[in-house]
């Protein structure tokens, strides 16, 4: 095997059928080794970790850190909204995300369960009378958005205006698109918070702004920008993909939405092999060794950038027996889809919460629902992050 060479393994720029189905990529990428590199239009080379175990232990691994260390430039500029706990390392990371975890745990959420259900009910009253309906625009969107929104005191965000933005930052379609959404975002939120430091409110952005100006150590103005990007984004367009590609699972798979629809206890598996199967994560986030690391017998280089891919690693079959099949019954312990380590998932506990009553209440709502005979091809988010389909047709 190569090590720290020029060689590229496969080269992504252009490849299309990578975005609609990459998992016989990831297949064939696994048959041959955890570890490979790859070209994309953006970098020369990227490392892509597709093994299981060995993308499980990378994320764990304190030798690979998140901030860009000047040896490869961000190609998106270092605006504000990167000031956020993913993007960071140990002491900040701690610091910021300290400062959100008890809103996000368990107990917490479950105190949300209520109103999850009320906005998901109201949601499918308007939804259910037309007889059909893009998903993605009618639930599987407007249910985290709102909901995080309300979480975090922003419940007159305009909706439209950031989704755009956020689908531009988080799905570009090219570069360009990427640099000016990224630029807006910035000032987006910096008007926001403008306007939470004058209303003087009781909710959680409210309480961030406050952080900064009664102690000198709190949030500075590019941590608040970042800390608003990081939960409003990670808190609906993850979300969003649970539902919609989870719903398109189980359409695809009638003996196993026929299951569900027999026994609802079987719901909360069903939402897990939803995440492992085709989860809303493709890879974690850019990671950067600090040093020269050796694994899956290659030698990564200090520096490089290295994407762990969740997708690549759900679908190990020396982890999961049968890995392409779609099975709610199975046991899906240990699956990567919110990540692993320093950085696993702050809003896992609120997702699944919404997940499994957004699939629950709209399966119960529509005895009859099926995929849109109309719908046509399935139009794919580009890129390696996020996975999942812009509309999903249904009728029931
Ligand atoms: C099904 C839905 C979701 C999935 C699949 C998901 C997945 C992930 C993954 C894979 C990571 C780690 C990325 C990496 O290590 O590079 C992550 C981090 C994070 N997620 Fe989620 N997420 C979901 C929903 C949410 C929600 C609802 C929130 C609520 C705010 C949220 C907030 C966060 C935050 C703040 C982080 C960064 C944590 C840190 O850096 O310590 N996520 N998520």
């Amino acid at each position: 095997m190569s090590d720290a060479s020029s060689h590229v393994d496969v080269d992504l720029r252009g490849v299309k059928d990578f975005t609609a189905n990459p998992y016989p990529y990831y297949e064939k990428l696994r048959a041959a080794g955890p570890v490979h590199t790859i070209r994309t239009d953006e970098f020369e080379r990227i490392w892509l970790v597709v093994g299981y175990g060995e993308g499980r232990a990378a994320l764990a691994d304190q030798r690979f850190g998140k901030e860009w260390q000047g040896l490869v430039d961000r190609p998106e500029g270092n605006d504000p909204i990167f000031a956020n706990m993913l993007e960071l390392d140990a002491p900040h990371h701690t610091r910021l995300r300290k400062l959100v975890t008890r809103e996000f745990t368990a107990r917490r959420v479950e105190a949300l369960r209520p109103r999850v259900q009320q906005i998901t009910d109201e949601l499918l009253d308007a939804m259910v009378p037309a007889g059909r309906a893009d998903l993605v625009d009618a639930l599987a969107f407007p249910l985290p958005m709102t909901v995080i929104c309300e979480l975090i005191g922003v419940p007159d965000l305009d909706r439209n205006t950031f989704r755009k933005l956020s689908n531009d930052v988080v799905t570009p379609s090219t570069p360009e698109q990427e640099r000016e959404a990224v630029v807006a975002m910035g000032v987006y939120l910096a008007e926001l918070i403008e306007d939470k430091r004058c209303s003087q409110g009781d909710d959680l952005m409210s309480a961030l702004v406050r952080t900064r100006d009664e102690e000198g150590d709190g949030l500075s103005p590019d941590e608040l920008v970042g800390m608003a990007f990081l939960l409003l984004v990670a808190g609906h367009e993850t979300t969003v993909n649970l539902i919609s590609n989870g719903v398109r699972a189980l359409l695809h798979h009638p003996d196993q939405l026929g299951a569900l629809r027999a026994d609802f206890g079987l719901l909360d598996g069903a939402v897990e092999e939803m995440l492992r199967y085709d989860g809303p994560v493709e890879t974690a986030t850019f990671r950067f060794p600090r040093e020269p690391v050796e694994i899956g017998q290659r030698v990564i280089p200090a520096g490089e950038p290295v994407l762990i891919s969740l997708a690549g690693a759900d679908r190990d079959p020396g982890r999961y027996p049968e890995p392409d099949r779609f099975d709610i019954r199975r046991d899906t312990q240990g699956h990567l889809a919110f990540g692993h380590g320093l950085h696993f998932c702050l809003g896992a506990p609120l997702a699944r919460m919404e997940g499994r009553i957004a699939i629950r209440t709209l399966l119960e709502r529509c005895p009859r629902l099926a995929l849109d005979v109309d719908a046509g091809k399935p139009d794919w988010l580009p890129g390696m992050l996020i996975r999942g389909v812009r509309e999903l047709p249904v009728r029931w």
